[in-house]
């Protein structure tokens, strides 16, 4: 507990401020007999904006392009779409380094299109989710540019500016997680200002009231014109030191060169909980949910992000899930039991717009869309709240750049070639076979890959056996079965190393699931009398392997990487 008494009396102010919002948490209605709350039983997708679709042939995704494709969203059974920054932003980021909260960039569209897009979406049973950039801001925030002005200005504290050491010396040795030193000189004031990420994204300083009172407000804004919560972009971040400590430096480099740190002083500081706390308090009245893009290294920090009184983060995301390799039934049988051994509801995410796509981390070149099968399977029937990311669902590829002078994120041109950015998992959403894919009739702003030839929604729409009817299938299962919605999960078979099985038990009725994650054929046995389903049959679901209608459960016989889903009843 370092410090702590002295960042209790610093929060105080911010605490203070929000105790009135308190009285206004309302305990929402529940939509099942469990108790559970209306986005435990959604389905999310993430929409990367830029390369969703695009409706005035500009080459970038915009609103209007979403909006386009709702009747999409209800058919493939998502719920709710996570759309990534389209506020105002001079795009180093793309979005993420935002310069005014309550607006919407023109490349994306206006105010006006977002109400239309959300009314589509509504009458399409699709809520949106925005993108809230809460650690940092744009450079070319008004906010910024004043408090980069003056050092005794309104807006003066509302960043983290510090003196340097000496002439030329950075307050202390803390890096950027984009490369290079985490602090930027500013003549006007003669100090330093802080950024966690690029120097185009000064942090934001949450020790300031004023800050957490304009950032609370923004979410209320959305709230008030539709959006049904947020994601919380980069929160482990949002706290540094007071006293600035340097950062133990450990051995090696990282891919920009610099040497390797661990963030002590500047990452997950117990007054996050404050903030996580008070956002909650703002998005209460509206019954809106919370999405952490939480990073954490362990369940019982992810646990944390829940808030002790189950008071911050609905759906903290388990972002270890993505870091699983490789596939191979024991790993994920073992992360997922200490998941569940939390107790809290967890939150399963595969991939999204920093994070290569699933399909290509795990596929071997002769199984691809069996493997993506079955890891849909996998994390689409567990007990908890899945997010999908866009694409996923036809089995989009990663296409990374093959030269420098091809990438568009920064962190590919500073990194390259150890580090070629994150271009690869961005492509335009592959609509059908017309060239680009059917995104745009403009150059799109990032190249298509090949796939879409056969890996598109037109094409596989047709096809009873692709990979999208597969996702369809599994999320209308998922909607209507009171065991998946329901049940609770419990491992089964768990000596197996090859085929991961679980059941979800719902009163007398159980669902089976039973995964090949191996590449050679296996034949496995399930007795779930311990489990209280003495029947040695099921009836099938859904199965990509060769089942009847009925399947003996003391002989399944499943090819490399298949599925199969029964039911069971006492
Ligand atoms: C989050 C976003 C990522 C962005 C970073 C800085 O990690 O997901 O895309 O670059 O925050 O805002
Ligand atoms: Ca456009």
């Amino acid at each position: 507990m370092r410090a702590l008494s002295f960042r209790l009396i610093a929060c105080l102010p911010a605490m203070l401020l929000f105790v009135p919002l308190l009285s206004a948490q309302s305990k929402s209605k529940p939509v099942d007999a469990e108790g559970h709350q209306w986005w435990q039983h959604a389905v999310f997708q993430e929409i990367y904006p830029r390369s969703y679709m695009d409706s005035n042939n500009d080459g970038i995704g915009d609103l209007n392009g979403i909006a386009s494709k709702m009747d999409y969203l209800k058919w493939l059974g998502v719920d709710v779409i996570w759309i990534a920054p389209c506020f105002p932003s001079p795009q180093v980021d793309f979005g993420y380094d935002v310069s005014d909260y309550e607006n919407i960039d023109p490349m994306y569209g206006t105010l006006a299109d977002f109400d239309r897009m959300q009314k589509i979406g509504k009458q399409n049973g699709v809520g949106i989710v925005f993108d809230f950039v809460v650690n940092h801001t744009s450079d070319k925030h008004k906010w910024f540019i004043e408090s980069a002005a003056s050092k005794t200005g309104p807006y003066a504290d509302w960043y983290v500016w510090k003196d340097g050491k000496g002439a030329n010396q950075p307050p202390n040795n803390w890096q950027s997680t984009f490369g290079g030193s985490a602090w930027q000189f500013v003549g006007t004031r003669g100090q330093y200002y802080y950024h966690y990420f690029y120097p185009q994204q000064p942090d934001l300083n949450w020790r300031n009231s004023k800050v957490a009172a304009a950032m609370y407000g923004s979410t209320v804004f959305w709230y008030k014109r539709g959006v049904v919560g947020f994601r919380l972009d980069a929160v482990d971040t949002l706290f540094e030191d007071p006293n600035l400590t340097d950062n133990p430096i450990q051995p090696g480099k990282n891919e920009y060169g610099d040497p390797n740190m661990f963030p002590k002083y500047n990452d997950k500081l117990p007054e996050v909980h404050d903030v996580m706390k008070g956002l909650r308090n703002a998005a209460n009245p509206y019954n809106a949910v919370l999405i952490g893009e939480t990073w954490t290294s362990n369940v019982a920090e992810l646990k944390d992000y829940y808030g002790k009184k189950h008071d911050e983060l609905q759906m903290p995301m388990d972002l270890m899930f993505t870091e699983l390799k490789p596939l191979k039934a024991d790993i994920f049988r073992k992360h997922i039991a200490a998941v569940y051994s939390s107790g809290e509801w967890p939150v399963w995410v595969m991939s999204n717009h920093d994070i290569k796509r699933a399909y290509s981390r795990f596929a071997d070149g002769k199984h691809d869309d069996n493997i993506a099968k079955v890891m849909a399977a996998m994390y689409l029937l567990l007990r908890g709240t899945p997010i999908m990311y866009y694409g996923e669902e036809i089995g989009m590829q990663n296409n990374d750049p093959t030269r420098k002078e091809d990438v568009k994120d920064p962190i590919g041109q500073l990194g390259w070639p150890e580090q070629k950015g994150r271009d690869g998992e961005r492509t335009p959403m592959q609509w059908n076979d017309t060239p680009n894919a059917g995104f745009t009739k403009g150059i799109p702003w990032l190249p298509v890959p090949a796939s879409y030839q056969t890996h598109n929604v037109a094409s596989e729409k047709a096809d009873p056996n692709s990979v999208l009817n597969f996702y369809k299938n599994l999320l209308a299962m998922r909607h209507s079965d009171p065991a998946l919605l329901d049940g609770d999960y419990v491992a089964v078979n768990e000596s197996d190393a090859n085929v991961y099985s679980y059941l979800r038990r719902y009163k007398n009725r159980a669902v089976l699931v039973v995964l090949n994650m191996s590449e050679s054929s296996q034949t496995v046995s399930v007795d779930l009398s311990a489990q209280g389903f003495g029947a040695m049959q099921a009836k099938t679901l859904l199965t990509t392997a060769k089942a009847g209608d009925t399947q003996a459960l003391d002989g399944i016989s499943l090819a490399p990487y298949t599925v199969y889903v029964g039911e069971v009843t006492k």
